[in-house]
């Protein structure tokens, strides 16, 4: 959420100006102050009406305007601001940007800037790949400016190439990254495993679970917005890994065991929300099982129990926190394999409760650690992971 931060919003002309206004609106529906300020040739493209409409605020567009209750405009705007963004950013815009050009409310109110300030070029490729763009960019980023890369793909004018508008959600990740939350976690190292292990039968089939993997990502995505440095190693899901995370994609058990014990010494806080195979097919057919090679029976072994492992392993000052998925005598069972894999925290919830478990966008956890147990209510899986990220900062301390 961006509740009281005011961000100046930067649109400048290219055709991508009216994807701006998607971007205005996910701000304002983030509970942003949003001020636009358009140049000249954006007006061309968009007009301030759809600005004014989305965000309630009057779209600056020229620093001559003289229906302007009388203040030097362009400062007071650049002292009020927690965040700058240009979206979209022509290459003039950031060649005069990058040599301190001021000679319109844009570019004068991002000089007067001393917030995060954050510059989205979109253009042309051959424009964009113009050593003199290139150097352009370079010269921003010394200065200080987040630069978004474009994103590839056929452009408006009928090129394909580097160039576009990126994502408006994954424009929103980086302010939400630079300045949403208290950086708590700056500094740290989280690995969170999240989703579905998958046991080969044969070449076609696998044994799974029903873990859609929101439980992990959500935790991944809010460890990283609070400034922590976020390992996801993740099962098979249908989600798209949160930005500035390093995601490893693994498939069974034993992919989940290898890639988290070769990463978990570095690691201060291990989080394990990933539904873990406890079984896996005692052999694996090279070929496709027929039905006519006759009756079936599927021998299982046991896979390798990551979590008893780290806790076994655990080095001093790490922390590490499971995940229990009950159906019956939650509290107990959880309690029990917190001791058993000598956890510092179990996050615990009944599959039979409403709004608990695997798919749901909420969740309804119990939070175990050795001194005592605390009963959370139902919360989206987002709110449920910065209480969980909560416990453990402070355990941490
Ligand atoms: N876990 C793991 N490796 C496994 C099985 C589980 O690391 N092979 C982790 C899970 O990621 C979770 C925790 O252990 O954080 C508890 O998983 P759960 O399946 O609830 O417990 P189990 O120990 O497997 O016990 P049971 O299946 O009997 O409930």
């Amino acid at each position: 959420m961006l509740t009281g931060k005011t961000i100046i919003l930067g649109v400048t002309g290219g055709i991508a100006a009216y994807k701006a206004a998607n971007l205005a609106s996910l701000l304002k529906k983030q509970h942003a102050d949003v001020h636009v300020i358009m140049t000249k040739n954006a007006m061309e493209f968009i007009t301030p009406l759809t600005f004014e409409t989305l965000t309630v605020n009057k779209c600056l567009t020229d620093t001559f305007d003289r229906n302007f209750k009388f203040e030097v405009e362009h400062v007071e705007l650049a002292k009020k601001a927690d965040l700058a963004i240009i979206a979209p950013a022509t290459a003039n815009v950031c060649a005069k940007l990058a040599h301190g050009l001021a000679d319109d409310m844009l570019t004068t109110t991002l000089l007067a800037c001393q917030c995060p300030h954050i510059i989205a070029p979109a253009m042309n490729t051959r424009m964009y790949e113009n050593p003199i763009t290139q150097d352009n960019l370079h010269l921003l980023e010394h200065y200080g400016f987040t630069i978004i890369e474009p994103a590839s793909g056929l452009l408006a004018c009928g090129d394909s190439g580097k160039g576009k508008f990126p994502d408006e959600g994954l424009i929103l990740e980086y302010i939400l990254r630079a300045i949403a939350y208290p950086k708590d976690l700056a500094g740290k190292k989280i690995l969170v495993t999240a989703g579905p292990t998958q046991e080969a039968v044969d070449p076609v089939r696998y044994l799974t679970n029903h873990s859609t993997g929101k439980m992990g990502y959500a935790l991944a995505r809010m460890a990283m917005l609070r400034g922590a440095d976020v390992t996801l190693v993740t099962g098979e899901t249908s989600l798209t890994p949160p930005p500035f995370v390093d995601t490893i994609r693994i498939k069974s058990a034993h992919d989940l065991f290898e890639a988290v014990t070769s990463r978990s010494e570095e690691q201060d806080i291990i989080i394990k929300a990933a539904a873990v195979a406890d079984y896996r097919p005692a052999v694996v057919s090279d070929e496709k099982v027929k039905k006519s090679d006759g009756d079936l029976s599927l021998a299982l072994e046991r896979t390798e129990d990551t979590l008893s492992y780290l806790g076994a392993h655990k080095r001093p000052g790490q922390l590490l926190c499971g995940f229990a998925m009950e159906t019956s005598q939650l509290e107990e069972r959880a309690r029990g394999k917190l001791e058993r894999k000598n956890l510092d925290l179990i996050a615990a919830n009944n599959l039979k409760v409403a709004g608990a478990g695997f798919g749901t966008d909420t969740n309804v956890i119990t939070l175990i650690d050795k001194q005592q147990t605390r009963h959370l209510e139902q919360m989206s899986k987002e709110a449920a992971a910065m209480e969980i990220l909560t416990v453990l900062r402070d355990m941490m301390k």
